[in-house]
């Protein structure tokens, strides 16, 4: 089966090589030194002087820690999808309050709208976006949405999960908080790790903070970090995994642009491909995502339809999400995918749709 998921997503050989390799205890000197350079080669990714946490969970992790460690009452949350709906779940039940900051679906953030509601609501304590909203296929414009929420003096959390690897995110100068991925996307590695930068404020913000739990704790984190360790027993594998990806994106493939070049040119193919066979792409124009192309389910096909007869002929491609289900399919370019597939997917998909015509 030729995977074009959503995540999990097909892994690097190498990858998938590295996490073959005997255990090592985590608090053993491979583990320190493992620990060690994926702080440094995150570090250099983000572009950032924040701490870096690996949480054995998967993304949804930070988005509670996030909310546990950094909010004592209030928060705004961006929602132009379902992983915005699931945010907004997480600070509730939590017993959070949640100002709603919600799009059409399709509609991107504006961060002239978002600005209105900062000053509405001075009292909300920080902001949280999703930067790709994976369910309808659409990128929000994180550099100008941030600039916004700094401008106001609040924390900012970003869901980068289906971003984080396959786009640029300067996490210091664009002035993010938290900014989290899971393993199983853009890196292409399997599930089971979370990663995220934590700032100084964002630290400062949990230090102070009282009911916030004790598996996530942000200080907890920070003071094994400073021995390049975690409170409990990390993701071993996955980390291996990360750390070779990240070397070879680095020193093989020519660099961290290189590599969000090679996502939006698969990107690019697949987005031209389906256009010529006639469809068209659910979210607004100009702020369709570079990792995943949620597509409108070609005249008397349903989303699950085109799903089902692509998997059919070898292709697992990933259901449409949330309240678009029917009514779209997701096309994902994250991981390992070859270009020679990606023609392969497209020629049957034209085949798929031309035999409902
Ligand atoms: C944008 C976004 N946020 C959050 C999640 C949840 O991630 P996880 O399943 O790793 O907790 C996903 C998963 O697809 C996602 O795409």
């Amino acid at each position: 089966m030729k995977l074009f998921t959503v995540g999990p997503v097909a892994c690097y050989p190498q990858v998938l090589e590295e996490m073959g390799r005997q255990m090592f205890s985590h608090r053993s000197k491979d583990y320190i030194d493992l620990h060690k350079d994926l702080t440094f080669l995150l570090k250099e990714f983000l572009e950032t002087e924040s701490e870096i946490f690996f949480f054995p969970s998967s993304g949804t992790g930070f988005m509670e820690a996030s909310v546990r460690n950094c909010v004592e009452r209030k928060m705004l949350i961006c929602v132009n999808g379902s992983f915005g709906e699931r945010y907004v779940e997480v600070a509730k039940a939590n017993g959070k309050e949640v100002v709603v900051l919600e799009t059409e679906l399709g509609e991107p953030i504006m961060p002239d709208v978002l600005d209105d509601y900062l000053k509405r609501n001075p009292d909300v304590e920080a902001v949280a976006v999703t930067h790709n909203e994976t369910s309808v296929g659409l990128i929000n414009p994180l550099e100008k949405i941030a600039s916004v929420v700094k401008s106001h003096g609040k924390l900012l959390f970003v869901d980068a999960v289906s971003s984080m690897g396959g786009v640029d995110i300067k996490v210091d100068k664009w002035g993010i908080d938290v900014c989290f991925t899971s393993s199983q996307k853009c890196f292409g590695i399997p599930p089971g790790l979370a990663v995220a930068s934590v700032s100084a404020e964002a630290l400062k913000k949990s230090a102070n903070m009282r009911n916030k739990g004790w598996y996530f704790d942000f200080i907890l984190y920070k003071k094994y970090n400073e021995r390049f360790s975690t409170p409990t027993t990390p993701p071993i594998p996955q980390m291996l995994g990360l750390r070779r990806i990240l070397m070879i994106i680095r020193d093989e493939w020519g660099g961290k642009y290189k590599y969000f070049e090679l996502y939006r040119e698969r990107n690019r193919i697949i987005r031209e491909g389906v256009e010529k066979i006639g469809l068209t792409l659910f979210p607004r124009k100009g702020f369709e995502s570079p990792t995943v192309s949620c597509i409108n389910a070609p005249k008397g096909m349903s989303g699950d339809e085109v799903y089902e007869a692509m998997r059919a002929r070898g292709f697992e491609l990933a259901h449409g999400y949330g309240k678009i289900k029917d009514k779209t399919f997701r096309i994902g370019n994250m991981g390992y995918i070859e270009f020679k597939d990606i023609y392969e997917m497209l020629k049957n998909l034209e085949e798929v749709v031309k035999s409902k015509i």
